[in-house]
């Protein structure tokens, strides 16, 4: 695989589960915070994760605890952290998971952009922005793609591999590679608004949200209808609070700014009155419903 040495800006949700899965995937991968403790924090995910999945692969017969524990180590040393972008410097492809905000993120690939090699390959997580903006902003357009993954990384089979009309061909090809390698279906997708995952998802989420303003149906039964009518493994209410509300909330907002006549792209009243009360769901223990720590209370 063309690509060896993975860097990844952001060690939080998003990130930490991409440094763990690339690493899984055989990659060296760098991991670059703004601050110490928030490495700490990432780093330790990382090592609860896999130690999980150890425990598991023993529990389903996959392999020994000797075995197991072995294969989780080797993953574990091939990941190291820091907080200097210039570590990021010789890298084959530079993953962005840093937050939600589209002007961060073109700074940030203005300085990957003058300090990388010149064959480093960028990819953004974003979940909603233009890939195209922040290729400009890179200086480098041509070697740039989306790279979307999903919560919990480590468990979510799918990576949206996204083009855009100036993407080089080998670099699409190196980034499927890639995503595959990380043990995720690649799918090719345009440069469309959500491409297809949240283009499809947050209007849904953002419907069952105003159900629930309407008082057309309960939180609850409105999950369960979802869950039983349609097989899926969480409601949209419950999903909100999984992802996180201010996410929920930044991807509809931008999309608001950028088409302000698509009714699918409005936001619920009650989604921007839960974040301004802080509650953003899983992480903060409290959205529409309670949590205790990964499960609902
Ligand atoms: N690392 C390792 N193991 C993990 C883990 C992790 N991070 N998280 C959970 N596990 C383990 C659990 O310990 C459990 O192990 P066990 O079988 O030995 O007990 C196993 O994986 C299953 O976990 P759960 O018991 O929590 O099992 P569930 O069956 O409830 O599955 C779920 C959890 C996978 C989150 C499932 O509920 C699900 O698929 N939910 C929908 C998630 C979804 O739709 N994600 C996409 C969100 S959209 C997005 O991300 C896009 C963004 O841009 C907004």
């Amino acid at each position: 695989m063309a690509i060896q040495k993975v860097g990844v800006v952001g060690c939080g949700l998003m990130g930490h589960g991409i440094v763990q899965v690339a690493a899984q995937g055989g990659c060296t991968v760098v991991v670059l915070e703004a601050e110490q403790k928030f490495l700490d924090s990432g780093l330790g995910r990382i090592d609860k994760s896999l130690a999980k999945l150890a425990e598991k692969a023993v529990k389903d017969g996959k392999a020994t605890e000797e075995e197991a524990k072995a294969k989780a180590a080797a993953t574990r040393a091939r990941i190291s952290g820091t907080t200097s972008k210039q570590d990021l410097a010789d890298c084959d492809l530079v993953i962005e998971a840093i937050v939600e905000n589209l002007d961060a993120k073109k700074a940030l690939f203005k300085e990957l952009g003058a300090l990388c090699k010149p064959s480093t390959i960028f990819a953004s997580n974003t979940s909603s922005f233009p890939i195209g903006e922040m290729a400009i902003a890179s200086g480098r357009p041509a070697r740039f793609v989306g790279l979307h993954f999903f919560n919990p990384v480590q468990l979510m089979k799918l990576v949206e591999v996204v083009r855009t009309d100036i993407t080089d061909a080998q670099v699409f090809e190196d980034a499927k590679a890639f995503g595959a390698a990380c043990g995720k279906a690649p799918v090719a997708c345009k440069d469309t608004p959500g491409f297809v995952v949240n283009r499809l998802l947050v209007p849904y989420m953002t419907e069952a949200m105003r159900m629930l303003e309407r008082g057309d149906a309960s939180a609850q039964d409105i999950d369960t209808a979802m869950k039983l009518g349609c097989g899926y493994p969480m409601g949209p209410i419950e999903l909100t609070d999984y992802v996180g509300l201010d996410t929920t909330l930044f991807i509809v907002e931008g999309w608001t700014k950028r088409y302000p006549n698509e009714p699918a792209f409005q936001v619920p009243k009650i989604l921007r009155d839960l974040v301004a009360q802080k509650k953003l769901g899983r992480k903060t223990g409290e959205g529409f419903y309670k949590w205790e720590g990964d499960k609902r209370a």
